[in-house]
């Protein structure tokens, strides 16, 4: 017997949504649509949904399960699940109006347009049709729509996923003019925090941010039409430092500092990538790693000569410089077994971008690398109540979400309380922060919110861009009492002296 709770409206009867619970017995692999219809048998209870092909092909059944978009004919119900409709206006129960979206895009002129001098060269190969055709497999669902953090708050400016696919799939074709590229930049290309979500509920598998508004973002640069202002200063700093960010004012760099007395015949088959923050200015977590595996007995080399990993610039849609990045990082890197990251978004860049670029080092993400090396008989305990943030790069960037947890698990006396959506979007990454810092904070402020649910004091996270982010909701929220803290400096203080 499985329990779940349905969102209920009648607009003839109800004078707003509300909850109701049901039991029914489940079946092997049943799917949402199973269980509604058996809902209905059951308590006769004549719950309003869609569902038409039954087969996942013409998108009319989904809702949100949990939270996120999804489509009930391939769903599989377990227990506890909530079921809600798409964030749209209710008809009734589960089925909403959808004509706000069907309007918006009639209203957009979603079509090719192929200039007069293209008209007669049909004769296109089929690679050059590559792009436009990875992202035209949409079912129109709207589940992305209804899962993206922003759109949730700032639907008013941002389009959202749906519409950016729907218009990179014109701008991929290579008969199509590109007169739409303002009209894609007022839609709110820029606006994407590139956090996947839209990618992990896709029924279709499209990878929404990564074949379409990253490439439309270097599309518009391409152009000369982008990238914003504020991105155009981590171009000129990777340009001339081959680094994002300014050199310490004080002191050395991490990598100066750790290599200056460093033995250079004592060679570990394991190198650390450092990121751009860790070696310019968060120092402090790039010692406390240190000080974490010399307590476990692990060797690390910290190479010399490694660059940006480019993701800052991938993410805003300046891909000139990210050739030269990733040969550089190839080089430096190729003769250890295991490069550690530790900076949820240079690990997702060297695991998911490098390759198309020609490297394919054995990437690690510090959580993987250490949760079955730590000696947990030499920690000590840390009486503390923890949450976790699950950065995007890392939870759908790099598909880790058990690893960290396991690790927090392990610290004697931490009490760890989870957050209602642990992984929901910051509001940090995509160049949000930089550029629109208003939807960064908004979407801060929302985990800020379930961070207070937990009593926690400190929120444990892995991703420097994060941290910040949330630090800075959390001292605006007057919360300056609940700290984010590195996974690696909770661990440093677990094993210290
Ligand atoms: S009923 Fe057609 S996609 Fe689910």
């Amino acid at each position: 017997m499985i329990t779940i709770k349905v969102l209920r409206f009648d607009p003839e009867k109800d004078e707003k949504p509300y909850y109701k619970e049901y039991e029914i017995e489940k079946t092997e692999q049943m799917k949402v649509l199973d269980a509604l219809t058996a809902i209905n048998d059951k308590y006769n209870e004549n719950i309003s949904f869609r569902s038409s092909c039954r087969a996942g092909q013409c998108g009319s059944c989904s809702l949100k399960i949990n939270g996120s978009g999804a489509l009930a004919c391939k769903s599989e119900i377990n227990d506890g699940d909530i079921i809600e409709p798409l964030d749209l206006p209710i008809i009734k129960d589960l089925i909403v109006n959808r004509e706000i979206y069907d309007d918006k895009a009639a209203s957009m002129d979603l079509e090719l347009n192929i200039p007069e001098s293209n008209r007669l060269n049909l004769d296109l190969k089929p690679e050059e049709l590559e792009d436009t055709k990875k992202v035209r497999t949409c079912i129109e669902c709207y589940s992305c729509l209804s899962s993206c953090p922003v759109v949730k708050d700032f639907g008013d400016e941002y389009a959202g996923p749906y519409f950016m696919r729907y218009l990179s799939k014109f701008e991929f074709d290579p008969r199509n003019d590109n007169e739409r590229l303002n009209q894609i930049i007022e839609e709110g290309v820029y606006d994407c925090t590139s956090c996947r979500k839209c990618e992990e509920v896709c029924p279709k598998n499209i990878k929404i941010y990564g074949k379409a508004i990253e490439k439309l973002r270097s599309i518009i640069t391409n152009n000369d039409l982008g990238p914003l202002d504020a991105h155009k200063n981590i171009n000129r700093m990777v340009r001339e430092t081959n680094r994002s960010v300014s050199y310490p004012k004080e002191g050395l760099s991490f990598i100066e500092e750790v290599n200056k007395d460093k033995d250079p015949s004592k060679k570990s088959k394991y190198a650390l990538f450092t990121g751009c923050m860790v070696d310019y200015r968060l120092q402090k977590v790039g010692h406390a790693l240190l000080d974490v595996l010399k307590a476990n007995d692990i060797d690390i080399d910290v190479p010399e000569g490694q660059v940006c990993c480019g993701s800052p610039l991938i993410r805003t849609g300046q891909t000139d410089l990210i050739q030269n990045l990733v040969d550089t990082n190839k080089e430096v890197f190729k003769d250890y077994d295991t490069v550690v990251t530790i900076c949820a978004g240079c690990g997702a860049t060297l695991k998911n971008d490098h390759p198309e670029y020609g490297s394919n080092l054995n990437v690690q993400d510090i959580s993987e690398f250490l949760v079955d090396k730590l000696d947990v008989s030499k920690m000590k305990e840390l009486d503390k109540t923890v949450t976790w943030h699950d950065p995007c790069h890392l939870a759908r960037g790099q598909n880790i979400r058990e690893e960290p947890r396991r690790i927090l698990n392990m610290i004697p006396g931490l009490k760890f309380n989870e957050m209602d959506n642990p992984a929901k979007c910051c509001g940090a990454g995509g160049g949000v922060k930089s550029a629109k810092p208003e939807i960064a904070m908004t979407l801060a402020k929302d985990r800020v919110n379930e961070i207070k649910e937990t009593d926690a004091e400190a929120v444990i996270s892995i991703c420097p861009f994060c941290q910040r982010n949330i630090q800075d909701a959390l001292d605006e929220e007057g919360l300056e009492n609940i700290h984010v803290i590195n996974l690696i400096e909770l661990l440093q203080e677990a094993y210290a002296e």
